[in-house]
């Protein structure tokens, strides 16, 4: 027996994110404005038709926008680069937008990258409350009135993480390959984000509308058009932008949208369980909900303090439905997120394109950062039973997918995690994707579904022995192939990175990843009873496994559908 089993629902995206581990690739030397008036920075080379004057090495970028202009500096890939903060809140109040352009945090430097919203672990001159920020990346030489599309990234991190200068999302890449702006775009997290301690919730969500609506208004003047945003995100990222298709007042704001990797079986959380971690929250700071000078004395050390206290403690002493990895989230408040946007309640009709992916081994970073050693396949039934319960843990032993081969064997050595993994990778992410998937289409939208088989270890799962072997793809290990930025990318890599960056700027521009007269493989959208999930980096269709219509979300439930969010 191994002494302590913890239960599944521990799994996932706990997977800790280096921030601001490495610079983004140099630019042409930090520019320094102070002292330099704005009238010489302007537009001082011929300007003939091109939007964006300087060119490299003569000075800064500069763009006149509707807020002022904008001052970014030439990155490294044929892009230039602007930080900008786009809006401003009081600690736990919504945010509105920037009504001048201004580089973030007050800074003066163009090159400098925004700092990141509070989160644990990292030095209080890493972040600041002031983070609403975004990075854009805008391909060079963009002709006024181009037109083109703008991608909006929302970095994953369980919603207490992360931000705009993780690893990898330098989008310089992106926007050369695709010819699209790339809006790399930071909110506000935890606690700070998603649980005000007098009820105001998804004020992080809010936060990405108001991103939304500052790039409706800015990216004409880069040579984007301000009907052809796609929202797209990883993880948590993801899961904002699935809570985004079911915001009326975002809807005329993005015109398609990418999901990677959305932990979907956990679903929003309900205002009830909200209300119950704020009651929690509010008295570990000892502040009574009314006592508003009392919230704001508050340092941002004992917010992130209580913040982990009830990380901690949400799923036993709250409610299971906060699971064990991710208790803040969005909430279906019914006001702001107008559905669920799961199988619990009808689905609203839909129009927007979906581009909706997973990973071949999302919980390999949970199952085996969590379980360092063999899990002995008699141990499966256990593990199962305790996280599932017993009437759904038997339901999942009986059925064929997840046996160990040497059951019933009297001895054996077989490795149960190789199971534990492929059961958290269906439930969390997999089946519960293409569930989404066939209902979206089933309501009127269409959805395209695809499963990467080749990745690129993202910092963190390099540490994981597991996710570092040949054909294992971990949770996160697709963000680097998108982005571009794989460091010495092998040939497998590097050729998916350009398939995937074609689809996406197929996609960004008509709403179906299949470019025009490319020898890509078909990309056939899902049914309403097929996910047809296009294997990414591989051949073919991706293995149906349990992600039948009436295996999970029917025969075996997701956490959404036992919980009742
Ligand atoms: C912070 O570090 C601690 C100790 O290493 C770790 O347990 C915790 O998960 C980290 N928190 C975050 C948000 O990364
Ligand atoms: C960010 O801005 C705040 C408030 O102006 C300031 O106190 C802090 O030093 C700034 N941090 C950095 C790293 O510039
Ligand atoms: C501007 O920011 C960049 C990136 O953080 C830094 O390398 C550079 O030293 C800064 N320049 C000045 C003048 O502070
Ligand atoms: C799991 O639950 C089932 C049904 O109650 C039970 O028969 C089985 O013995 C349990 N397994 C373990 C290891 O507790």
């Amino acid at each position: 027996m191994i002494a302590f089993i913890p239960s599944l629902l521990h799994l996932l995206l706990a997977v800790s994110v280096p921030v601001l581990a490495s610079p983004l690739p140099s630019e042409l030397g930090p520019l320094q404005i102070t002292g330099i008036s704005l009238k010489g920075l302007l537009c001082d080379i011929p300007f003939v038709n091109h939007l964006l004057c300087p060119t490299k090495g003569t000075s800064v970028p500069s763009v006149a926008t509707a807020l002022g202009a904008a001052l970014g500096v030439v990155d490294s890939s044929g892009a230039l680069r602007f930080s900008v903060k786009y809006g401003s809140a009081a600690r736990w109040q919504p945010s509105s937008m920037a009504t001048t352009w201004a580089l973030p945090n007050g800074s003066k430097n163009t090159s400098a990258l925004p700092l990141v919203c509070p989160q644990a672990n990292l030095s209080g001159s890493q972040m600041s409350e002031d983070c609403l920020s975004m990075i854009l990346y805008v391909p060079e030489n963009l002709k006024a009135g181009a037109a083109v599309p703008t991608m909006v990234w929302i970095h994953g991190g369980s919603f207490i993480e992360g931000g705009a200068s993780n690893p990898g999302l330098d989008g310089s890449k992106l926007a050369s390959a695709t010819g699209a702006i790339v809006a790399v775009v930071q909110y506000r997290l935890g606690v700070l984000g998603f649980l005000g301690p007098t009820g105001a919730t998804n004020l992080g969500l809010k936060d990405i509308v108001t991103a939304l609506q500052f790039l409706a208004k800015v990216v004409p003047s880069f040579g984007g058009s301000a009907s052809k945003i796609t929202v797209a995100g990883q993880s948590s990222g993801a899961n904002m932008i699935r809570a985004l298709l079911a915001v009326p007042s975002a809807s005329n704001l993005f015109q398609s949208a990418i999901i990677q990797s959305d932990p979907m079986d956990y679903g929003f959380t309900s205002p009830t369980v909200q209300s119950k971690m704020q009651t929690y929250f509010n008295s570990d700071v000892k502040c009574a909900a009314t006592n508003a000078a009392c919230f704001k004395r508050l340092s941002v050390d004992a917010i992130l303090n209580a913040q982990s206290d009830l990380y901690d403690n949400a799923f036993s002493d709250i409610d299971p439905s906060c699971t064990q990895a991710e208790p803040i989230r969005v909430v279906h408040d019914g006001t702001f997120i107008t559905s669920t946007m799961d199988s619990t309640t009808p689905f609203p009709k839909v129009t927007k394109p979906l581009l909706i992916s997973t990973v071949l081994n999302e919980a390999g970073p949970s199952i085996y950062g969590m379980f360092d050693s063999s899990v002995p396949e008699a141990e499966l039934d256990y593990v199962v039973n305790a996280t599932f319960g017993t009437a759904r843990g038997q339901k999942i032993m009986a059925s064929s997918m997840y046996v160990t081969p040497g059951t019933n064997a009297a001895t054996s050595n077989t490795d149960a995690r190789t199971q534990l993994e492929t059961l958290g990778t269906d439930y969390i992410w997999k089946c519960s994707s293409w569930t989404l998937a066939r209902s979206y289409v089933a309501s009127g939208g269409s959805a395209y579904v695809g499963m990467y088989v080749v990745g690129a270890s993202y910092p963190g799962n390099d540490a994981i022995p597991y996710c570092t072997q040949a054909g294992v793809i971990c949770h996160q290990d697709d963000i680097e192939i998108v982005f571009g930025t794989v460091p010495s990318p092998s040939a497998a890599q590097a050729s998916l990175t350009t398939e995937m960056q074609a689809r996406y700027k197929a996609f960004l521009n008509t709403g179906n990843p299949n470019p025009a007269g490319s020898s890509l493989a078909q990309w056939t959208p899902a049914t309403t009873t097929a996910s047809n999930a296009l294997t990414l980096g591989g051949q073919g269709l991706a293995p149906v496994g349990a992600c039948t219509a009436d295996f999970w979300g029917q025969a075996v439930q997701y956490d959404y559908q036992v919980y009742d969010i």
